[in-house]
């Protein structure tokens, strides 16, 4: 999301206020800064590395703050660092031009709408184009940030998205990226009253009728709308790549209620049971954090039975991080030598878990999308089902889906050779 993000604000500098990219801070005319916040740790970066940019930057170049922790502090940022120009948060995109133009202007409005703003043109990749289909979030997950800093969910109308689809296939795109935090409650909130009704199922199937998309992504998918109709499109539609994010949080029942995550332990074993059932090769990958309030011994071996169950493919693991004005930063926090124990454990669980999916890799054949030359000569690319894979080649592979069969497993990664 971020990523995107970046891109809009980089589209928008370029036309309205004509700025080129350079990779040379030293000779930057404005740099800028785009945070997250859903943990502490890059909040805290924020703050040192503002430090550096501006020892560093040359004279009368502006330095500004933008994303989920520019909406969280706003003008504290200004307090904090006297020398930051402008704060863009991160539902505050497309204000950017005029924030550049502004010293000390502090946008962050988090109820502001750009669901129907038309973002200039720019993508970081030629393969694979991230595209937003909403914004904010209507959940109220007690450890997250993120509706504080990005607002309350809202859909961006179906035909901005498939127009954003059709122009990255015309540009050669085989690729897209849906976004959001909840992409699978997609059509609940439409910030127009006309808008035709929609669900994130029929835009799935309204997206794949384009010519020369050939694949598509999204994330986060939320486990609590999860529905039939969803999962018999995600195994139907081989448009859809079969590698599909389903954030656990935790496994214990209890814990996943002080989250107020809307599922228990068994109900999140189901939905994973069925998408293993309906695409038995499906990739399954999912968010944990430990050490959440409260969490027991007992808790936790509830999140390592549904490890066990489940054997994710790929786990996003976090200790649990106290925000500002959540409730769970209030309740009785965990010991942290606990914490960095728990997630060890889990880490290793899951190593054991990722050897076994790996080394049945080998042998497959997978169509394999081409995006990155290495300077060694190897060509890198993604399988249908998300998985890495290297080969010999050279440039003209890029940009090509091709069968490959798998020979070697690196653990975080596959060889392979075309056929
Ligand atoms: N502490 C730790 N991890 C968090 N996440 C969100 N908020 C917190 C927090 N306070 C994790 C969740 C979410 C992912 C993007 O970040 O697992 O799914
Ligand atoms: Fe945060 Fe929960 Fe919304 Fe995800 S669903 S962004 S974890 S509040």
């Amino acid at each position: 999301m971020n990523t995107r993000d970046t891109e809009h604000i980089i589209a928008e500098l370029n036309t309205h206020n004509n700025y080129t990219q350079t990779t040379n801070p030293q000779e930057a005319d404005l740099i800028i800064i785009n945070t997250c916040s859903v943990r502490e740790k890059p909040v805290a970066k924020l703050f040192s590395e503002l430090g550096q940019f501006n020892k560093i930057k040359k004279d009368g170049a502006k330095i500004g703050v933008c994303g989920c922790t520019a909406s969280h502090l706003g003008d504290e940022i200004i307090k904090r660092a006297s020398y930051v120009d402008f704060v863009v948060g991160a539902r505050n995109v497309s204000k950017i031009s005029k924030a550049v133009e502004t010293k000390g202007s502090v946008e962050i409005d988090i109820n502001h709408d750009e669901t129907n703003y038309d973002f200039s043109e720019f993508r970081s990749s030629l393969y694979k184009a991230n595209i937003n289909i909403s914004l904010g979030c209507d959940k109220q997950c007690t450890f997250c940030i993120v509706p504080a800093t990005r607002g309350e969910e809202i859909s961006i109308p179906a035909e901005i998205i498939l127009n954003e689809a059709k122009k990255s296939a015309q540009n050669g795109i085989k690729e897209i990226f849906l976004l959001g935090q909840n992409v699978n409650n997609y059509g609940k909130y439409f910030s127009s009253q006309n808008s035709e009704k929609y669900d994130f199922t029929k835009l799935l199937q309204e997206l794949s009728k384009i010519d020369g998309i050939e694949r598509i992504r999204f994330t986060s998918p939320h486990p609590l709308h999860m529905d039939d109709d969803f999962i018999e499109e995600f195994a139907s539609n081989p448009k859809i790549c079969k590698f599909i994010h389903v954030p656990l949080q935790s496994g214990s029942t209890k814990i996943l209620k002080d989250m107020k995550r809307g599922y228990t332990k068994e109900w999140f074993l189901k939905v994973c049971e069925k998408i293993k059932t309906k695409v038995p090769t499906a990739r399954i990958s999912t968010d944990i954090i430990v050490a959440f309030p409260h969490e027991s011994e007992e808790d936790f071996l509830d999140t390592l039975d549904v490890v066990n169950q489940v054997k994710f493919d790929q786990i996003f693991n976090f200790k649990y991080s106290p925000r500002p004005n959540t409730p769970a930063s209030t309740m009785e926090q965990i010991d942290s030598d606990i914490g960095t124990r728990r997630l060890n454990t889990l880490i290793e669980l899951h190593k054991t878990h990722q050897d076994l999916h790996m080394d049945k890799a080998i042998g497959q054949i997978h169509k394999v999308y081409f995006e990155d030359l290495k300077p060694n000569g190897e060509i890198m690319g993604f399988s249908d089902n998300g998985m890495q894979v290297f080969v010999e080649g050279s440039e003209e592979l890029l940009g090509k889906i091709v069968d490959v069969k798998i020979t070697t497993n690196t653990r975080t990664s596959l060889k392979g050779v075309v056929l």
